[in-house]
């Protein structure tokens, strides 16, 4: 019969095709061709109404058969599709467990930073807190409370960083040029007895050299109290300079002019490279520079309230780079702040 053999040809003809399929599309397009409202079974059984009425329930059955036949084989073939599919994506993102690892880089701690902490402890051994202020300052802070008038040269634009529209009640915003209005701020706060240090961030308009960056930090220290003299900040600075240096160092004044401090110094220490000889890193001299330092003006301690016929006090400021250069033989300063990491490591 020639329905029957139609319904055979398409069978035949479909699960050949079927086992060459493989991709996810194209068994698509065959379930449409083969088993779809259109498609060749579909067609192929608008003839079972031309056959004779007593024919059709066996072909009718025949047909049936084939199309459950043909599902089922769409369906396996889908699944084992599938599989290899999967299998080939689990082959592409295979993981081999016997390669090494790569190493995390670590990080280490900045040469500033570093000589930092190191300061920081030294100072709290004799009772120092460290304390921290504001590095976009006022001028009222930074300058007049400290002493230096409007028109002393150390305000020139030359020389401090100003806040563009940065203007209060306070004078001029600007990036503070030293630690010092961290000594204004804390006694403004606190009545002595006064015992702190106060490393941060400072900021001169300056050309940068070897020895000169146009950031750079400091550390002040302070001490209010009864009967503070040179000799205590003497004596301070001596124990600090042998916890950092080596026991080995002393320290000398040399008179120096800050406006805010009377009398003034300029505070040197032993070279501990060649202890005092002479070198090529104290400049044959055998001292070393360390900072500014004296008595607290007594203006200063009035403009912070606190009665100078009462209280004295003593200030230094110090470059933390400057350390960090001795301890570490570093030679200019800008190294500090490339972010060269051929450098950074060696701190590692
Ligand atoms: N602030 C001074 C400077 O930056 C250093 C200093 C601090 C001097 C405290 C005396 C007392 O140069």
């Amino acid at each position: 019969m020639e329905l029957i053999e139609r319904l055979e040809r398409i069978e035949r003809e479909s699960r050949a095709r079927l086992a060459t399929l493989d991709d996810p599309a194209a068994l698509e397009q065959w379930r449409l061709d083969v088993l779809g409202r259109k498609g060749h079974l579909a067609e192929a059984m608008k003839g079972l109404a031309t056959l004779p009425a007593s024919d059709r329930p066996m072909v009718g059955e025949r047909a049936n058969a084939a199309k459950l036949g043909l599902e089922a084989a769409f369906g396996s073939r889908l699944r084992e599709a599938s599989a290899t599919a999967r299998a080939r994506e689990l082959e592409g993102e295979r993981i081999d467990v016997t390669l090494p690892g790569r190493a995390p880089t670590k990080g280490s701690l900045h040469p500033v930073t570093m000589i930092r902490r190191e300061v920081e402890q030294a100072f709290a051994r004799l009772g120092f807190t460290s304390v921290e202020g504001p590095e976009v300052e006022w001028d009222h802070y930074n300058f007049t409370l400290l002493n230096i008038p409007p028109d002393h040269p150390a305000r020139d634009t030359q020389d401090s960083f100003y806040i563009q529209g940065g203007t209060g009640e306070l004078g001029e915003m600007l990036l503070r040029t030293q630690t010092s209005p961290v000594q204004v701020r804390t006694m403004l706060a606190h009545q002595p007895p006064i015992r702190i240090i106060a490393p941060g961030r400072t900021y001169r308009n300056e050309a940068t050299d070897a020895s000169h960056e146009a950031m750079f930090t400091q550390v002040e220290g302070l001490c209010v109290d009864k009967g503070v003299t040179l000799a205590d900040l003497r004596g301070t600075l001596t124990v600090v300079a042998r916890a950092l240096f080596g026991p080995q160092s002393e320290i000398r004044f040399r008179c120096g002019y800050f406006p805010f401090v009377e009398p003034g110094a300029e505070i040197d220490m032993t070279c501990h490279m060649c202890n005092g000889d002479g070198c090529r890193v104290c400049k044959r001299t055998g001292w070393i520079e360390l900072g500014g330092a004296g008595m607290v003006h007594p203006k200063v301690l009035a403009n912070a309230g606190i009665d100078p016929d009462v209280y004295s006090g003593w200030a230094f400021g110090c470059g933390l780079e400057r350390f960090a250069m001795l301890r570490y033989g570093i030679e200019d300063i800008r190294l500090f702040y490339d972010n060269d990491i051929r450098f950074l490591r060696q701190f590692a």
